[in-house]
C-alpha cells in the first residue's frame, strides 16, 4: 500500500508549537504516511494577503487527511483568513460533522468533585456547515441610532437529518446505546422544530438506540451535575461550540480536547478544540495533548487503528506520570511534554 497523505496546517499561535509534536507522535507509532506543511495563516495572510490560495481546497482533497493547528490572531483584527481557511474547509469541503470526543483520562483533571474517569466519557457531534455560521445576514443603517444587524440560523432538512444520521450510526459503532438531541426549540420554533421533527424521525429507524432530548440550557447544568448521564449528544453548529468548550473544562481543559470535522469517504480534517491562545503563544507552554489526540483520531479515521490505540495510551500514562505541561497539573514545557509522549510511544 503506497503511503497515506497527510497535509499538516499548524495555522497561528500555539497551532504552530502542538502541531510539531502531534505530527512527531504520528511519525513515532512508525505509521506509513507523507507530511506536506501549508503556510495558510495570519503569517502568510499579512505577508501577500493570501488566505486560501488558488485551488486551495481542490489541493486539500487530494490528501488522506488535514491537520489543522488553529487559527487567529489580534493582528488580524477582522478575522478574515481564519474564516476563509478554517470555515472554508469545513463549508467547501463539506465535512458536516463536528465529532469532538469528551474523555477524562485521570480523575486529578476534573474540576468536579467526586468525579471519575467513567464519569465523563461522552461525544458531542456538532453540526458543521449550516447555522448561525453561514454568514447570511447584514447589517442597515450601520453606525446609527437605527442600526439592524442580522445573522440568519440557516437549518435545512438535508443538513439536519444527515448529522442526526451520523449521531445514531456514531453511537453503533462505538457501542453506544443512548443519544441525546440539545436544541432550544421551545424558543426557535421554526428551526429547531424541524430538528425535533428529524430527530424523532431518524430515531425511529435506530431501535437499539435509546433517544432522548434536552434543552441546551439544560443540558449545560446536567454536564456539570451528572455528566455519566452522556453518551452521544447531537447539536447544532453554534450550540455545539459552546457546550464543548464546557465539556473540555471537564476534562481537564481545552489542551486536552481532540476533534475531527467528517464528511464520511472524502478528504476529512482534524483539528484541537482550543484556539491560537495569543498570550501563550511563543512561550512553550501550550499543552499538546489535545493536538496530539486529534493526531490519533486522523490515525484512526485513515486506516491506523493500533497506531491510534498507541498514542492514547501513551497520552494516558504521560497523564498518569504528570508528564504533562502547567495548565494540567504537570511542569514540562510544550515540546519537553511531546518529547515524553513520543518515548512512551516508541516504548509501546
Ligand atoms: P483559546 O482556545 O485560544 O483559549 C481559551 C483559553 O484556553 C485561554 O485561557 C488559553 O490560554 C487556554 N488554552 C487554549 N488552548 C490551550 C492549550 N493547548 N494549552 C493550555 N491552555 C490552553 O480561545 P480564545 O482565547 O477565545 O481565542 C483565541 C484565538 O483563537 C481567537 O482568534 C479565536 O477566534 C481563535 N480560535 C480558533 C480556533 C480554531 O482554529 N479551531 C478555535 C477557538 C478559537
Ligand atoms: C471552534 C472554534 C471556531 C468555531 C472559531 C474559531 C471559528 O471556536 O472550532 O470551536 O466557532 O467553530
Ligand atoms: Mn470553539
Amino acid at each position: 500500500m503506497p503511503p497515506k497523505r497527510i497535509a499538516v496546517i499548524p495555522g497561528d499561535g500555539i497551532g504552530r508549537e502542538v502541531i510539531p509534536q502531534a505530527v512527531n507522535a504520528i511519525c513515532a507509532t512508525g505509521a506509513e504516511v507523507q507530511i506536506a506543511e501549508f503556510d495558510w495563516s495570519a503569517e502568510r495572510y499579512l505577508r501577500d494577503g493570501t488566505t486560501v490560495p488558488p485551488e486551495g481546497f481542490a489541493t486539500l482533497q487530494h490528501f488522506d487527511a488535514v491537520l489543522v493547528g488553529a487559527l487567529g490572531d489580534p493582528r488580524v483584527p477582522s478575522n478574515i483568513h481564519a474564516k476563509e481557511i478554517l470555515l472554508g474547509m469545513r463549508f467547501r469541503m463539506d465535512l458536516y460533522a463536528n465529532v469532538r470526543p469528551v474523555k477524562l483520562l485521570d480523575e486529578f483533571l476534573c474540576p468536579l468533585k467526586n468525579t471519575r474517569p467513567a464519569d465523563v466519557n461522552f461525544t458531542v457531534i456538532r453540526e458543521n456547515t449550516e447555522g448561525l455560521y453561514v454568514d447570511v445576514g447584514g447589517t442597515f443603517k450601520q453606525g446609527t441610532a437605527d442600526e439592524i444587524a442580522i445573522n440568519e440560523d440557516v437549518n435545512t432538512r438535508k443538513g439536519v437529518e444527515r448529522v442526526i444520521r451520523y449521531a445514531f450510526e456514531y453511537a453503533r459503532r462505538h457501542g453506544r446505546r443512548r443519544v441525546l438531541m440539545a436544541d432550544k426549540s421551545n424558543v426557535l420554533t421554526h428551526a429547531h422544530g424541524l430538528w425535533q421533527r428529524v430527530f424523532k424521525e431518524v430515531a425511529g429507524e435506530y431501535s437499539d438506540i435509546a433517544a432522548s432530548h434536552m434543552y441546551v440550557d439544560a443540558l449545560c447544568l446536567q454536564m456539570v451535575r451528572e455528566p455519566a448521564q452522556l453518551e452521544v449528544i447531537v447539536t447544532n453548529n453554534m450550540f455545539g461550540d459552546i457546550v464543548t468548550d464546557l465539556a473540555a473544562a471537564l476534562q481537564g481543559g481545552l489542551g486536552m480536547a481532540a476533534s475531527g470535522n467528517i464528511h464520511p469517504g472524502r478528504t476529512s480534517m482534524f483539528e484541537p478544540v482550543h484556539g491560537s491562545a495569543p498570550p501563550l503563544a511563543g512561550k512553550n507552554l501550550a499543552n499538546p495533548i489535545g493536538a496530539i489526540l486529534t493526531a490519533a483520531m486522523l490515525l484512526e479515521h485513515i486506516g491506523f487503528p493500533d497506531e491510534a490505540a498507541s498514542i492514547e495510551s501513551a497520552v494516558s500514562e504521560a497523564v498518569r506520570r504528570r508528564k504533562i505541561t502547567a495548565d494540567a497539573g504537570g511542569a514540562l514545557g510544550t515540546a519537553e511534554a511531546g518529547a515524553g509522549i513520543c518515548k512512551m510511544i516508541e516504548a509501546g
